[in-house]
C-alpha cells in the first residue's frame, strides 16, 4: 500500500504549505488547527489515482483538484459538527468548541472560498469543468445535510428515503472527487461518468459504515464521540432497519429511548434492541451490496485487478475500522 502513504503524504505537505496569513487569528487558526489533524484523506486519494489512471504521464498536475476537494470536504465537517453539536472529530476537539460556534462557521467559510481558488489554478477550459461538477456536487451536499436534520424529525423514514439522504450528503462527493480527477487527466465522458458512478456506490456504502462506526467503532480508533447519531436521534440506516423489522413493543421501547436523558443508558437500550433485532448483520449486508455495485463499474472500466490502485484501495475501505 505504498501508494496511499505516498499519496496521502502529498496531500498532507500541499495542505501544510497552504499560504494563509496570521491575521486575524480567530479566523485562520482553525484552518490550520483542522488541516492538522488528518484524517483519511480518502476524497483527494480519489482525486490523484483518477487522473493517474488517465494522465500516465503526469502532464496536469491534480493537486490542485484533490486539495480543493479535500478542503471542501473540511469545510463541511467544521459546518456539520456544529449542526450535529459533535464534540470530537479525528480524535481532536471540534472547531466550535475549542474557539466558538461563530468562529466555527466563519473559517468554514474561509476554507469553502479557498477550495474555490486552487480550482482556479487549472486552464480556463478545465477549471470550467471542474467547477461545474463541483458546484452542482457542493449544492447537493447542502440538500442531503438539510435532509439529514429534517430527518431527525420524522419518525418513518424508508429505506429509499435514507439511501437518497446519503448520496446527497456523503456519496456526490466521492463521485465529483474521482470525476475531477477524471477531468484533470483528459478522460472522455464515457470514461469520467463510469468513475463517478464507481464513486457514487461506493460513497454509499462508505456511508453506512460510517453509520455503523459511530455506534459499533473503537472511538480511538474513529476519532468521534460513540453513538454520536444516537444521542442526536439520527435516523441513521441502523435505526431505520431497526424500525422496519420492530414489532409494536419494540417500536414503543424505541421512542422510549429516544427520550432517555441519561446517555449511557439510552445508548445500552439502543444497542441492545439493535441486537435482538439483528440490525448490524442487515446493514452490513446492505453495505457490501453497495460496494459490488461499486465493483461493478470498476470492472467496466478495466480496473478491477489487483494491479489497480482504485480496487486496492476499494478493498481496504471495505474492511476500514475508522
Ligand atoms: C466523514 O468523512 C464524514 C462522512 C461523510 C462520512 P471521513 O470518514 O472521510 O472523515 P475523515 O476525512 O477521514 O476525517
Ligand atoms: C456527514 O455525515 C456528511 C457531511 C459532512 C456532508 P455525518 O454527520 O454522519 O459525518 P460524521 O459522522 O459527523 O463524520
Ligand atoms: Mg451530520
Ligand atoms: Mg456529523
Ligand atoms: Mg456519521
Amino acid at each position: 500500500m505504498d501508494f496511499l502513504r505516498d499519496h496521502t503524504n502529498k496531500i498532507n505537505k500541499a495542505l501544510e504549505n497552504t499560504e494563509l496569513p496570521e491575521y486575524p487569528n480567530n479566523l485562520y487558526d482553525p484552518l490550520r488547527y483542522f488541516f492538522r489533524l488528518g484524517g483519511k484523506r480518502i476524497r483527494p486519494i480519489l482525486t490523484l489515482l483518477a487522473a493517474e489512471r488517465f494522465d500516465k504521464n503526469g502532464v496536469t498536475d491534480p493537486i490542485q483538484a484533490a486539495l480543493a476537494v479535500e478542503i471542501f470536504h473540511n469545510f463541511s465537517l467544521i459546518h456539520d459538527d456544529i449542526m450535529d453539536e459533535a464534540p470530537v472529530r479525528r480524535g481532536q476537539q471540534t472547531v466550535h468548541k475549542k474557539w466558538n460556534q461563530n468562529i466555527a462557521i466563519l473559517s468554514g467559510d474561509v476554507m469553502l472560498v479557498k477550495a474555490y481558488q486552487y480550482l482556479n489554478a487549472y486552464s480556463p477550459e478545465i477549471a470550467n469543468q471542474l467547477i461545474k461538477v463541483f458546484n452542482k456536487t457542493a449544492i447537493e451536499v447542502c440538500e442531503g445535510q438539510q435532509m439529514d436534520m429534517d430527518f431527525e424529525k420524522i419518525s418513518n423514514v424508508t429505506r429509499e428515503e435514507y439511501i437518497r439522504m446519503i448520496t446527497l450528503k456523503t456519496s456526490v462527493l466521492l463521485g465529483c472527487a474521482l470525476q475531477m480527477g477524471a477531468i484533470v487527466g483528459g478522460a472522455n465522458s464515457d470514461e469520467q461518468s463510469d468513475l463517478y458512478a464507481y464513486g457514487m456506490n461506493m460513497g454509499i456504502a462508505f456511508q453506512i459504515q460510517d453509520d455503523l462506526l459511530d455506534l459499533y467503532g473503537d472511538p480511538e480508533l474513529v476519532g468521534k464521540q460513540v453513538g454520536g447519531d444516537i444521542i442526536a436521534n439520527k435516523n441513521t440506516l441502523l435505526m431505520v432497519v431497526a424500525k422496519e423489522a420492530a414489532n409494536e413493543k419494540q417500536m414503543s421501547t424505541l421512542d422510549k429511548l429516544s427520550n432517555e436523558p441519561n446517555i449511557a443508558k439510552k445508548i445500552e437500550g439502543i444497542i441492545a434492541l439493535f441486537k435482538t433485532l439483528k440490525v448490524q448483520e442487515n446493514c452490513l449486508e446492505l453495505m457490501s451490496d453497495f460496494y459490488e455495485k461499486a465493483e461493478y463499474y470498476l470492472n467496466k472500466i478495466g480496473l478491477n485487478s489487483s494491479e489497480s490502485a482504485l480496487y486496492l484501495l476499494t478493498k481496504e475501505l471495505k474492511k476500514r475500522s475508522y
